[in-house]
C-alpha cells in the first residue's frame, strides 16, 4: 500500500470520527434538556459534552496539520447513530434506560473509532497525531466505563421510583 492510501484513510477515518463527534453531541444535548431526576448522569453528560467538544477541535488540529480544511468537512450522519440517538427520544417511562444503552452503545463505537485511526496513525507515521487520538480514545473509555459501572444502578433508582408512583419523567 502506497503511502498516498494511507494518508487517505487516516483523513477519511479522521473525518467520519468529526461527524461521529457532533452526532455525540446531537444524541447527548436532548438528554441534557430532559434529564432531570438523576443528577450524577446529568452531570456525567455535561462533562462529556464539554470533553467531545475538546475532541472535536482536537480532530480539526489533526485535520489542519495534515492540510485539509476542516471548514471544508461535510458531516455525514451515521445510520446507527441516527436510529439509536431516535430511541433516545421515545417517551416511553423508560427513557432514562434506553438513554444509558444507547449511550453505551455510542461510546463502544467511538472506542473501536480511535482504536482504528491509531493504528493507520501508526502505519503512516503520523506520530503528531497519537497524542490527540489517545486523550479522545481515553476519554470514550472512560465514559464507557461510568456508564459499564452505573447502570445497574441506574435501573434500580428506576424501578424504586416506579414503585413509590413518581414521575416517569427522566
Ligand atoms: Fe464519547
Amino acid at each position: 500500500m502506497s503511502d498516498h492510501d494511507i494518508r487517505s484513510i487516516f483523513v477519511t477515518g479522521l473525518r467520519n470520527a468529526h461527524a461521529m463527534e457532533n452526532q455525540a453531541l446531537s444524541i447527548m444535548k436532548p438528554q441534557l434538556l430532559r434529564v432531570e431526576n438523576y443528577p450524577d448522569v446529568l452531570d456525567r453528560l455535561e462533562a462529556h459534552k464539554r470533553e467531545t467538544e475538546n475532541q472535536i477541535t482536537r480532530l480539526e488540529t489533526v485535520l489542519s496539520q495534515l492540510n485539509e480544511s476542516h471548514s471544508a468537512l461535510k458531516d455525514v450522519a451515521l445510520s446507527f447513530t441516527g436510529s439509536m440517538a431516535a430511541m433516545g427520544h421515545t417517551m416511553a417511562g423508560d427513557e432514562i434506560l434506553k438513554n444509558s444503552f444507547a449511550n453505551f452503545a455510542f461510546e463502544n463505537f467511538e472506542i473501536a473509532a480511535y482504536k482504528s485511526l491509531l493504528t493507520v496513525a501508526d502505519l503512516g507515521g503520523f506520530t503528531f497525531a497519537v497524542q490527540p487520538l489517545t486523550a479522545n480514545l481515553a476519554e470514550e473509555q472512560a465514559m464507557a466505563a461510568w456508564i459499564d459501572d452505573h447502570v445497574a444502578e441506574i435501573t434500580t433508582r428506576f424501578a424504586t421510583r416506579k414503585q413509590a408512583g413518581q414521575t416517569a419523567k427522566v
